[in-house]
């Protein structure tokens, strides 16, 4: 009777690797402990078995019935396992980079930015970045243009309560934080770290008091630049504005500048360009940005002798250029993340 029962497990054992599918697999259990099954079978001759060998023989039954579980349970394990990777295809590399999720690529504004920065840096600028949120002495008033100064409302910002603190950083008491209106702050701080000559850089965001509108932001980005050093005269400037929109607008772009005002440069022009690579603006002088010669009283505020050293500055917003050149009509478009507008720009 025993050696009856030990076969049947073997039997199974020796018969699992022929079942592949679950019919298979239900007939092959059915054999075994199916209603006619063979355990069962064996598990009725208990009644003939005198009462004493009952229990022995009833613990015998259940060992090698858990036994052939083990053997439907690995057999159901591998048309499980079958059925999964015929799911998945030919063999997984789970380390593998996965194919269906979109590549993600840089902010048109961020490909502009650095097609800017590239072409000064190509000519010896280095960039000095600073902090968005500022002090007045460094936005305004060393920049000449104090409190009462009407030239203070071209760039009107965002002001901080007057209990606010921030770590590190020191104002006057009759000063504000703020955000900063423009890049120029960096210029201040970097003149006041540093002796000429200064070819400097400065690209960030900047904020203004602005309502929303087609082409105006409360919130935008500039690239500011600023050379300081002996005999720097426009000639210097107006060369290198010339160079720099030849590289970034084309061979044939032309530069003209109109007298303007900014307290910190004297004298002050806005430069504006023509080209004929621009669809919609071939031919017409497009205004790209404000630059100028750095005013004496600039220098004076930054411990630098206004005998001794020259400069010149220039500033564009980066949101223009980029509308210029693809072409945009609206500057919200720039920072409503509509994938419809992002895609566009996947290589520059
Ligand atoms: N800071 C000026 C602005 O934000 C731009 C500028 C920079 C003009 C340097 C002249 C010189 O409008």
């Amino acid at each position: 009777m025993e050696a009856e029962l030990q076969s049947l497990v073997q039997q199974a054992e020796a018969g699992q690797d022929s079942i592949s599918t679950w019919p298979e697999l239900a007939d092959f259990k059915a054999g075994f402990v199916g209603p006619n099954g063979s355990l069962t079978a064996a598990s009725k001759g208990i009644a003939k078995l005198p009462n004493e060998e009952k229990p022995v023989f009833g613990k015998k039954i259940n060992e090698v019935k858990q036994r052939l579980e083990k053997v439907f349970e690995s057999i159901r394990e591998r048309i499980e396992a079958t059925e999964l990777a015929d799911k998945l295809g030919p063999a997984v590399d789970p380390t593998l980079p996965v194919t269906d999720t979109e590549q993600g690529t840089e902010h048109p504004l961020t490909q502009v930015r650095d097609r800017i920065v590239g072409i000064f840096r190509k000519i010896g600028f280095t960039v000095v970045e600073g902090p968005e949120l500022e002090t007045e002495f460094f936005c305004f008033d060393a920049l000449n243009t104090p409190a009462s100064h009407p030239a203070r409302d071209m760039q009107d910002t965002y002001f901080l309560p007057d209990d606010f603190k921030l770590k590190g950083e020191k104002r006057r008491e009759d000063e504000s934080f703020i955000l900063r209106p423009h890049t120029s702050a960096v210029q201040i701080r970097t003149m006041t770290k540093r002796k000429p000559p200064v070819r400097i850089l400065s690209p960030g965001r900047c904020f203004r008091r602005d309502t929303v509108d087609a082409t105006h932001s409360a919130n935008f980005h500039q690239v500011e630049g600023l050379y300081v050093d002996s005999d720097v005269t426009i000639r210097d400037l107006k060369a290198l504005l010339d160079h720099f929109v030849r590289e970034l607008f084309g061979s044939d772009a032309k530069t003209r500048f109109r007298p303007s005002f900014f307290p910190f440069t004297e004298p002050s022009f806005e430069m504006d360009v023509q080209t004929s690579k621009l669809r919609k603006l071939s031919g017409k002088w497009i205004e790209i940005m404000g630059c100028g010669m750095v005013d004496p009283n600039v220098f004076g505020h930054v411990g630098y002798d206004p005998d001794e050293v020259s400069g010149y500055a220039f500033g564009m917003g980066i949101e223009r250029i980029a509308m210029i050149l693809h072409g945009i009509d609206d500057i919200r478009h720039f920072y409503q993340n509509d994938l419809r507008f992002l895609q566009q720009f996947t290589g520059d």
